[in-house]
């Protein structure tokens, strides 16, 4: 038996344990999902109280509720442990299967024959792609890495990622890649985008095709057939570098075509037309015309950051990725547009930004999610303070919240909190929220949701974006 189809044949047997490096709104939905398609999975983080919340059966992202967690956790785990005890570290693979455990430990990467990177890739300060994260997560499989093994990135990253920056630390490690002839040595490589929207029902990680380059044919091969058991369609493509540009490509789009829907919104204003109206007479055409929405700017993990290492990629190259700079000043001076909005509603009202009560609707970074990430309404509460404004907030999903330095705690809500507020600014349409009750009791909403659409405005007046 050739050292590839011993790897095929645990995958295809689901006797390949598989872990999982970094359990967030990317790797714990993963993590689950190979669990449920009959691998052991071992998540590993090196947050201990998400790895005690898992373990205890409490999930603290929102697509996977508890009752997921539970049978995959109690019963199975427990098999897992009383294995691990009876046999040194070996695991009974058999007792196993189809459970998951979390744990902050390294070490247990020596007994996975597969390895998922879902760390995070932020920006640093000067907006320089931060890959400390992901070299911290090569740097602990390098250090247990083994024959046969596969490893996959799935953590959104500049084009040349996977062959620059990993293949190298995991070659210096000391064992050649599985493009080998001979059987017995080398390991597998792959990068995977991970193109799940978090909050969305309709695509799932299942039912959303998992793009795979690997650095070799045989790479590709070996990601494709373990990701085959957990997801509906695989597609392949050559190279690492065509993977991790589809994902910036795809990102880009949206980044692109959002800050080109803020323009349209500001035409619009100065025009006297409804933006709103405008985009859902245009989304009837059948055929070359996709809808995108205004909004108080951009926000999440994702879109705000992925182009900007795409730009800085290209920078390295002397090329200006014009777009994406474009795109980024329009999306990232709405919060500042949605401040004027509200300064002339309340001008109009008579009252100055210095001293009024505003009150925000969502502060999440959209609808029906508690991630705070790159939150525009975070932006929006920061330049009101600027202004002296008393500003507070509520958020079905987010009961309170430190992030740079700015600590809040929301309010609860009912109709004298919305009564006493001068201004109430809408910026995520939770649908727990009930528009019409809302409206009713506030005196002025600024909009930028375009959430009160179907709502009855009686005395109140509604700013739309
Ligand atoms: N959130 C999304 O919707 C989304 C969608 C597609 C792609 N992505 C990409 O996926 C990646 C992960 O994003 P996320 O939203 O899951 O991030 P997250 O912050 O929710 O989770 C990342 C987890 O990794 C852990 N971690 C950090 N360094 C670690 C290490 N060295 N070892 C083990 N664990 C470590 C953190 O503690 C955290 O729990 C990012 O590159 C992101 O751009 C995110």
């Amino acid at each position: 038996m050739t050292f590839d189809m011993n790897l095929l044949d645990k995958i295809e047997s689901r006797e390949a344990i598989v872990a999982v490096i970094g359990l967030g709104y990317v790797g714990l939905p993963l993590a689950v999902a190979f669990a449920e398609a009959g691998f052991r999975v071992i998540g590993i983080d090196i947050d201990q109280d998400r790895v005690d919340a898992l373990n205890r059966g409490e999930s603290y992202v929102s697509d996977v509720p508890d009752e997921q967690l539970a049978p995959l956790l109690r019963e199975r785990a427990g098999e897992w442990e009383r294995g691990r005890q009876g046999e040194g570290f070996t695991p009974s693979r058999e007792a196993s299967r189809g459970a998951l455990s979390a744990t902050t430990d390294d070490d247990t990467l020596r007994t996975a024959d597969v390895a998922i990177i879902c760390v995070p890739t932020p920006l640093g300060k000067t907006k320089d792609p931060d890959m400390s994260y992901i070299i911290d997560a090569t740097d602990a499989i390098a250090q247990h890495l083994h024959e046969d093994m596969l490893i996959v990135l799935e953590s959104t990253t500049y084009p040349g990622t996977t062959e620059e920056l990993i293949l190298p630390r995991l070659e210096s490690a000391g064992m050649p890649r599985g493009c080998g002839v001979e059987a017995g040595e080398g390991f597998f490589l792959a990068f995977s985008p991970e193109r799940i929207d978090p909050g969305r029902k309709d695509y799932t990680i299942h039912n959303t095709p998992k793009v795979i380059g690997g650095v070799t044919p045989r790479c590709t091969r070996m990601a494709q057939a373990l990701y085959e058991c957990a997801i509906e369609q695989v597609v392949p493509v050559s190279t690492p570098r065509t993977a991790e540009m589809v994902k910036l490509l795809e990102n880009t789009f949206r980044a692109v075509n959002i800050a080109l829907v803020n323009e349209v919104a500001i035409m619009c204003d100065r025009l006297d037309i409804d933006v709103w109206d405008v985009i859902e007479a245009a989304k009837t055409k059948p055929f070359g015309f996709m809808s995108f929405y205004p909004g108080p700017g951009l926000g999440g993990h994702c879109i705000p950051i992925d182009p900007e290492y795409l730009a800085w990629k290209l920078k390295t190259l002397n090329y200006n990725a014009r777009f994406i700079q474009l795109a980024g000043e329009i999306n990232f001076g709405m919060p500042e547009y949605v401040l004027g909005k509200i300064a002339d509603a309340l001008n109009d009202a008579g009252k100055p930004l210095n001293g009024s009560r505003v009150l925000l609707l969502g502060v999440a970074y959209k609808a029906d999610v508690g991630d705070l990430r790159e939150s525009p309404a975070l932006d929006l509460i920061h330049l009101l303070e600027e202004k002296r404004t008393d500003v507070s907030y509520h958020d079905p999903y987010v009961p309170a919240f430190n992030v740079d330095g700015l600590a809040m705690r929301g309010v609860s809500l009912d109709g004298e909190t919305l009564q006493q507020a001068d201004c109430v600014v809408i910026t995520a349409a939770h649908s727990d929220y009930d528009w019409q009750w809302v409206v009713d009791n506030s005196r002025l909403v600024v909009d930028t949701r375009n959430a009160t659409k179907d709502v009855v405005a009686g005395g109140t007046c509604i700013v739309k974006l």
